[in-house]
């Protein structure tokens, strides 16, 4: 990609779009055959790091769990190691297995499966009684023993209910503005910044029980100070909403109570003996070459705290630059594959953002009928694809897909391939429109630049392309079997993005995963 991409005007549009969908032209998807592939002597080989293209929810997680099958298929590999280095319980990885849906927040995708590992890395901010839940519930649903298989960075930050209450009174002073997910990680990221947060290795310690009580009475104070009683504020409660799948509160209770629950955590994170010096991990499976790593982030580009739409961005390193600040043994450069995700023929978000191309719609929506084309067109997205929070179950906002974004998003995260989720969500006879950049107020052609404030005055610039029927896709095995116009949508947007797209999501399930040249 060229930095050129970043503004593409009309005629260079027309022209890819020319050249795709002529009858002569050839479509050829992942990447090009003829070209060599970028200078691989420093790359460790069997390394892949999946990121989001856009605002989340693209589809990480099934995207990890299938680059772990495949990295199993090569007779080499036995060992697969998946690394989270960023965010924590804001996540919401959906995966299935044989049918079975779960989520996972904090854990690394994959960990349920045979000779794959986990590891939750320093960057990351880790909620340890929500860890614990999470912990069994995915050993419960996946049958699956755990073991010895996760491993927890003493150097993670501590996030915990003091920092879920810190997120309340953030809101109170931003007159109820929301913001964050309401799992205090903004909070817990802010107070390593400023070095007042704790470590998991504070928590390890003989003597955590001071140092957490310390923390407590320091927001005790400040809580009084605007008014709250810390020990009857409400946070999410975790456990239960998991078990009664519908949000649940509990109040943060007095010293005791905190200190009680951060006990049980302890002790389990003790007994599973988990937590350990994960730089020490990284040293052995870097020149172990049955070992494959993957490094899993959560959230995506968009919400990176400074290439995101600041101020509603999550408050980590979302592109593949966070690896070396959590690792601190890997370099980006190091990591073979770069996948970004995305969905293909939309973009959505949950927040509070309001990007050019968003669709206004209602929620709960009482009258179909007085819908224009658009809503339908984004009503349609939202019930078909489920667009619904992970971790919130929020309804997110549906955008059209908006390519200024992501190519920003794919040149500065460290891309270098891309997985187009969703292609199922497509109608026949109804055209896909396409943002391929924007305009200003005199109608000259501006770039994508991160930060809410660069949303005003946009004027998003569409092309339409031909659609086709999802319910085709859906039922496709193989490339040879996917639409004709499938295949020259995703040729257009490899084009424009200047980024191959190397795998496709055809469907939910687990399986409905077809892969082009490159994938890995
Ligand atoms: P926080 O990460 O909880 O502080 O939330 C900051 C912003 O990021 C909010 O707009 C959230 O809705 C959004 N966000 C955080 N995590 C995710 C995610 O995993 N998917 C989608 N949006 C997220």
């Amino acid at each position: 990609m060229d930095l050129n991409t970043l503004t593409k005007s009309r005629d260079q549009i027309d022209l890819i779009y020319r050249q795709v969908y002529s009858n002569t032209s050839h479509i050829e998807l992942g990447w090009p055959r003829h070209e060599p592939r970028v200078d691989l002597s420093l790359r460790r080989p069997y390394t892949a790091a999946v990121i989001g293209g856009a605002f989340g929810d693209e589809g990480k997680g099934r995207t990890v769990v299938n680059l772990i099958h495949n990295f199993f298929s090569k007779q080499e590999i036995k060992k697969v190691y998946v690394v989270r280095f960023q965010g924590g319980n804001n996540a919401g990885h959906s995966l299935e297995m044989n049918g079975i849906k779960w989520a996972q927040h904090q854990v690394p995708s994959g960990i349920h499966l045979p000779s794959v590992y986990g590891i939750m890395d320093s960057g990351m901010v880790i909620h340890a009684e929500d860890l614990m839940t999470e912990y069994l519930q995915i050993e419960r649903v996946t049958k699956s023993n755990l073991k010895g298989k996760l491993f927890v960075s003493n150097t993670a930050v501590v996030c915990s209910d003091l920092d879920r209450a810190k997120e309340i009174i953030n809101r109170f002073l931003n007159s109820g503005a929301k913001g964050g997910t309401g799992r205090g990680i903004g909070p817990a990221y802010a107070g390593y910044y400023d070095r007042q947060s704790l470590l998991i290795s504070d928590l390890t310690a003989s003597d955590w029980r001071q140092r957490f009580s310390k923390l407590y009475k320091n927001l005790d104070k400040l809580t009084h100070i605007h008014g709250f009683d810390l020990s009857q504020m409400e946070v999410p409660d975790f456990a239960a909403t998991k078990a009664k799948n519908k949000s649940c509160n509990r109040t943060v209770g007095s010293l005791q109570v905190f200190i009680d629950r951060l006990a049980q955590a302890r002790k389990w994170l003790l007994g599973q003996k988990l937590v350990t010096n994960t730089f020490v991990i990284h040293q052995q499976i870097f020149d172990d070459a049955q070992v494959a790593v993957l490094f899993e982030g959560a959230q995506s580009v968009g919400l990176d705290a400074w290439l995101g739409t600041y101020p509603d961005v999550t408050a980590s390193n979302t592109t593949l630059y966070g690896i070396q600040p959590s690792t601190k043994f890997w370099k980006q450069s190091q990591v073979w594959h770069r996948i970004a995700v995305i969905k293909a023929t939309y973009t959505s978000s949950v927040g509070e953002r309001q990007m050019p191309t968003q669709i206004d719609l209602p929620f709960p929506i009482t009258k179909k009928q007085e819908l224009s084309s658009d809503q339908q067109w984004a009503d349609y997205v939202r019930t078909e694809a489920h667009e619904f929070g992970t971790t919130t179950g929020r309804p997110r906002d549906i955008q059209f897909i908006d390519l200024g974004l992501i190519g920003y998003n794919v040149f500065m995260g460290g891309v270098e391939a891309l997985v187009a989720t969703h292609m199922d969500i497509a109608r026949a006879r109804e055209k896909i429109k396409v943002c391929w950049g924007y305009r200003n107020l005199d109608g000259e052609v501006v770039a994508y630049q991160p930060g809410l404030i660069y949303q005003q005055d946009l004027i998003p610039q569409y092309i339409e392309l031909p659609s086709w029927d999802g319910k085709k896709v859906m039922k496709a095995k193989s490339i040879a079997e996917l639409p004709e116009d499938a295949l020259r949508y995703l040729s257009f947007l490899q084009h424009v993005l200047g980024v191959p797209i190397v795998a496709i999501t055809t469907g939910s399930k687990e399986h409905d995963y077809i892969t082009f040249p490159g994938y890995l």
